[in-house]
């Protein structure tokens, strides 16, 4: 497989765009209300949105720009379901520890130790992470908001090339906590997020 160059975008909290392979990208789109955000919501324009979780800094802007660019948005089953009921029409549901092939690669959703409930209260199922295996030929981990979790030494075994991880303390995993997540994962880059937000 062709190795092509992947951008990855840090739009602070836990946002972060990547392009790779033509496809356009969007993790955890919270724009409006984002302290750290350059841009807005409306200056977006993914193919995909992967949501984490249900919590509102992660759900962010996803109902809106899902139904202004028709992106197909990734979830789990309970978001996915909430979303459809809000007017989103392009959805997949995934769920722990299950992955599909997409028009950008392998998405497959890893295990995370938060909560979920939905911005309305509904039930946001579990929290989760996402591996992305790309087409360009890079991996990528997601992590979400998670504590640390020894699962995460599974990983090790699938060559990251950059993990996404949280380090804000607090509602995840703190930075020592994190360092032993990198030393667990063992990727060749790590992007530290969810802080000072
Ligand atoms: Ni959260
Ligand atoms: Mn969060």
């Amino acid at each position: 497989m062709a190795v092509n160059p992947v951008k990855v975008i840090y739009h602070g909290h836990a946002a972060v765009s990547i392009e790779s392979d033509g496809h356009n990208i969007v993790i955890d789109p919270f724009f409006s209300g984002n302290p750290a955000a350059r841009i807005s919501a409306d200056a977006i324009d993914p193919d995909f949105i992967l949501i984490s979780h249900g919590h509102g800094d992660h759900v962010g802007d996803a109902i809106d720009i899902a139904k202004r660019t028709n992106a197909l948005v990734i979830a789990n089953f309970e978001i996915v379901n909430w979303l459809a009921q809000q007017g989103v029409e392009r959805t997949h549901p995934l769920h722990i520890g299950g992955g599909n092939t997409f028009p950008f690669g392998y998405c497959k959703m890893t295990i995370a130790h938060h909560g979920s409930s939905l911005p309305d209260g509904a039930y946001g199922g579990n929290p989760g992470g996402f591996l992305l295996r790309l087409n360009s030929g890079k991996t990528i981990y997601f992590a979400g908001d998670t504590a640390l979790t020894y699962d995460m030494k599974f990983l090790a075994d699938e060559n990251v090339d950059l993990a996404i991880l949280p380090i804000g303390d607090n509602f995840t995993m703190g930075q020592d906590d994190a360092i032993k997540a990198v030393q667990l994962i063992r990727p060749a880059v790590v992007l530290p997020i969810h802080y000072n937000t």
